[in-house]
């Protein structure tokens, strides 16, 4: 299913229908064929950033989605690169309709927790009410843990964690992602420093092996030593087996968090 989406994604003609305001780059909402919509970043509509080259971010998203699938976690949406798309080249990604009220990250009144969630972080609101960062203690949201270290994400928002209207779960926006510097950035502390699950290091093991035999669909966004960095957070995640922790030198959660 995933790899007809692919195709489609690759092959069929794009027709722009709106901007989303609140992105921080130019993303464009696309109508495909048929039933078929998709987010669409051109290259040339990145904001550039301090910590990344320029023109690099479109490339990264391309390369999460081949993380992904290397993993077999399926948590990316089908996404492609379109040389030919109407704003130039960038790229393409299936669009996931949202089930507002299935939100497995979300932001409560410290008293309110949902049984079973994790509370990340308290807070106060804009106006002193005290509030807690909390998620869904899910098996996917772990597997999605996983894949921002590997990722080294510096951008995982609770809105770029969305439940489609059949219950999926998806991962968004991986464009400051695969940085050789230390930048992950996220809402899904939940687990840290607690043993990471077999059948997900399984699944990093896997990766790691695909990586060293040279995996082309992936390195050819990325430069060496991006390669060589992503190879060794593999390693480690399978040498010490557990969730990372949050890394003093950095901002460990991003704000706003959705
Ligand atoms: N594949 C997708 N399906 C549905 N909504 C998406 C998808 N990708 C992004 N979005 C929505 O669009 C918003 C902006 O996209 P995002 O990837 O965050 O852009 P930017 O790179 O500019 O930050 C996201 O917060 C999310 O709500
Ligand atoms: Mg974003």
């Amino acid at each position: 299913m995933n790899d007809d989406i692919r195709r489609r994604l690759l092959e069929c003609p794009m027709e722009i229908q709106g901007r989303i305001l609140s992105a921080s780059n130019a993303t464009l909402h696309c109508s495909l064929d048929e039933d078929l919509a998709a987010v669409y970043k051109p290259q040339r509509g990145e904001r550039p950033l301090w910590d990344f080259p320029t023109g690099t971010l479109t490339g990264r998203e391309v390369a999460s989605f081949e993380i992904d699938r290397a993993l077999g976690f399926g948590l990316i949406p089908p996404t492609a690169w379109r040389e030919d798309g109407p704003a130039g080249p960038g790229m393409c990604q299936m669009w996931v309709d949202e089930d507002d009220d299935a939100r497995l990250v979300d932001v409560v009144a410290p008293d309110a927790v949902p049984s079973e969630w994790i509370p990340v972080l308290r807070a106060t609101d804009g106006i002193g009410n005290p509030v807690a960062l909390v998620h869904a203690d899910d098996e996917r949201l772990q597997a999605m843990a996983v894949l921002d270290a590997i990722l080294n994400n510096g951008d995982r928002k609770g809105g770029h964690v969305i439940t489609d209207v059949d219950g999926n779960v998806w991962a968004v926006d991986h464009g400051v992602t695969l940085s050789v510097e230390p930048k992950l950035r996220t809402v899904l502390w939940g687990w840290a420093g607690t043993a990471i699950p077999t059948q997900l290091l399984t699944a990093v093991e896997s990766l790691h092996g695909q990586l060293m035999d040279g995996a082309p669909e992936i390195e050819r966004w990325l430069d060496r030593y991006e390669v060589d960095a992503l190879i060794d957070r593999c390693a480690s995640l399978i040498k010490y087996g557990t969730f990372p922790v949050p890394n003093e030198d950095w901002p460990a959660i991003p704000w706003p968090v959705f």
